[in-house]
């Protein structure tokens, strides 16, 4: 039987955990206020004017979270040579070929890459967001700016729904990750098979 390998603690697992339903929660919020294709999206929100109040604040809370787990995460995530070799050779990774692959540590490159989209783009989120928020702060800054920011936002917004969506497929896609955000744990198996040089560093095999 295949013993277990802690990955997340309880606090780390939370703070994931928030920082995704807000994501989620902003991203529906603000695609009911881009689009009439999509303003039948206000009925969860309690109509129109509730949701263009909430979501500046929903907004808020997930960069305060967000920046908390950053931290957290940040040493693992440094891009290493062996990463780019990775990159380079993607097609082995779709494939499953993983023996003509640099071993990967706590992440793989294509983890740590999104996760630097994701450091980037909260912050650009939050800046432009900053400057169109009526009535707050936006009645100090001159109206080109908050067109300017208009555009930047929703076009982070996109990247970085995109960025999410590859992220929950590729979750979901490599069987048994979930459970690392779950429960906190994954099998020795998977850490063997997909963060090699991490279940050597945890283990000492
Ligand atoms: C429903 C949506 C989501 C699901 C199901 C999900 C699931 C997961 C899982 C299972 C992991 C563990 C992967 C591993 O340890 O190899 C993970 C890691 C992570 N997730 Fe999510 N996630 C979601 C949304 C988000 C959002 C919205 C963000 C940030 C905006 C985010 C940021 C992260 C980060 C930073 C990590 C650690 C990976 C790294 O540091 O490179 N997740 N997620």
């Amino acid at each position: 039987m295949s013993t277990s390998i802690q990955r997340y603690t309880r606090s780390e697992r939370s703070s994931h955990w928030v920082v995704a339903i807000t994501f989620i929660l902003a991203a529906l919020s603000g695609l009911a206020l881009f689009h009439p294709a999509f303003f039948f999206l206000v009925h969860l929100f309690g109509g129109g004017p509730w949701t263009r109040i909430l979501h500046p604040f929903i907004g808020g809370v997930m960069t305060l979270f967000f920046i908390g787990m950053a931290i957290r995460f940040w040493r693992f995530n440094r891009i290493t040579p062996a990463d780019r070799q990775w990159m380079k050779r993607i097609g082995d990774v779709i494939q499953n070929r993983d023996q003509n692959l640099p071993e990967p540590g706590k992440y793989n490159a294509g983890q740590k890459y999104l996760f630097w989209i994701m450091v980037v783009g909260i912050p650009v989120l939050l800046v432009s967001g900053m400057f169109i928020w009526q009535p707050w702060f936006a009645p100090f800054f001159p109206i080109w700016l908050m067109r300017v920011a208009v555009v930047v936002h929703a076009l982070a917004a996109w990247i970085m729904i995109l960025g999410i969506v590859v992220h929950i497929y590729a979750v979901i896609w490599v069987k048994g990750t979930v459970r690392a955000m779950t429960h906190g744990t994954v099998s020795e198996a998977w850490a063997r098979h997909h963060h090699r040089a991490w279940y050597r560093e945890m283990t000492g095999k």
